[in-house]
């Protein structure tokens, strides 16, 4: 395996730990090989800043230029849906003046490593993701990978594991958003958030039923969830908390009530013109 990265300190630092480490990449010669692609994908504002990874792309394609195998190249970043059969496929194919699917192949494996247990989740991961069009190219990917152990799941379009990615983030975020959210009502009112939030991790449906709340398009409904969302909010008013994700919650439950109404009407409408009202 050999690691490319622009930064000469990185590089020296691998190579100090006995890796094959360098600056630039060189493909005479190589034959068909896998190139991840681990650059950098910071926000600026409320965007990514792909420049970098845009940057590292046009390096590789332009390694492709000077290669006659036939390379695979892996998006391992953390991207944008769509990204990989977007600004990748189009940058290679400028920089290498050959054709995906042709010269090039091209896939999509997001990591999910912690940054505190890098190493350690890299050796053994819990679930890896592969996606590529070329069911070849999956096949090819997932021999090489499923040796490291770990649930395997296959994609068939890039963008869906460039949302997977996205959305497990996202997930994390919200959920730890969620307890501190929480944690500060507890706080006001002087109990001890966490064999709370233990409890609940175990009692929620929503956290063991892997049909429940994670399916896209049915709001919730019912008496409870519409009362307690509401009644909480306004019993942590009463402590001067605030609680805007538990209010944004409310207005996207809101949101796809009024989405969903809106499409049954125009199923009805379709089916009896002029016919049903909806309540
Ligand atoms: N760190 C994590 O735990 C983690 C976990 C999952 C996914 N990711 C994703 O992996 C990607 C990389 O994250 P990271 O934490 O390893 O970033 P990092 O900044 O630690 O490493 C990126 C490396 O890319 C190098 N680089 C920048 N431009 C380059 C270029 N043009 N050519 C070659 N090398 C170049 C940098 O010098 C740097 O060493 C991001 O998309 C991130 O979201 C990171």
């Amino acid at each position: 395996m050999t690691f490319i990265d622009i930064s000469l300190q990185r590089v020296r630092e691998l190579q100090d730990r006995g890796l094959d480490a360098r600056t630039e990449l060189d493909l005479s010669g190589e034959p068909d090989s896998f190139l991840f692609l681990t650059l950098p994908t910071p926000h600026e504002g409320w965007n990514y800043d792909l420049s970098a990874f845009t940057a590292g792309t046009a390096a590789v394609g332009r390694a492709l230029a000077a290669s006659p195998a036939t390379h695979t190249v892996v998006v391992r970043s953390t991207v944008p849906p769509g990204t990989t059969e977007g600004l990748v496929r189009s940058v290679l194919e400028q920089h290498s003046r050959q054709t995906a699917g042709v010269g090039f192949r091209l896939a999509g494996n997001p990591e999910f490593l912690r940054a505190v247990s890098a190493a350690e989740d890299f050796r053994n991961p819990w679930m890896t993701v592969v996606a590529s069009r070329d069911p070849r190219t999956v096949a090819d990917l997932a021999a090489l990978l499923s040796p490291f152990g770990g649930e395997m799941r296959t994609f068939s379009d890039p963008a869906e594991a460039e949302f997977v990615k996205c959305a497990h983030n996202i997930f994390n975020a919200t959920k730890i958003s969620f307890w501190n959210e929480m944690w500060l009502v507890a706080r006001e009112a002087g109990l001890d958030l966490d064999p709370i939030a233990s409890t609940v991790a175990k009692s929620a449906e929503g956290s063991i039923n892997p049909q429940y709340g994670i399916r896209g398009g049915a709001p919730y409904g019912g008496a409870c969830l519409p009362k307690d969302t509401c009644g909480f909010l306004g019993y942590a008013a009463t402590m001067g908390v605030d609680m805007p994700l538990l209010r944004s919650v409310v207005e996207t439950n809101n949101r796809l009530e009024a989405v969903v109404k809106r499409e049954v009407e125009a199923v009805v409408e379709r089916a009896v013109p002029g016919g049903v009202e909806l309540a």
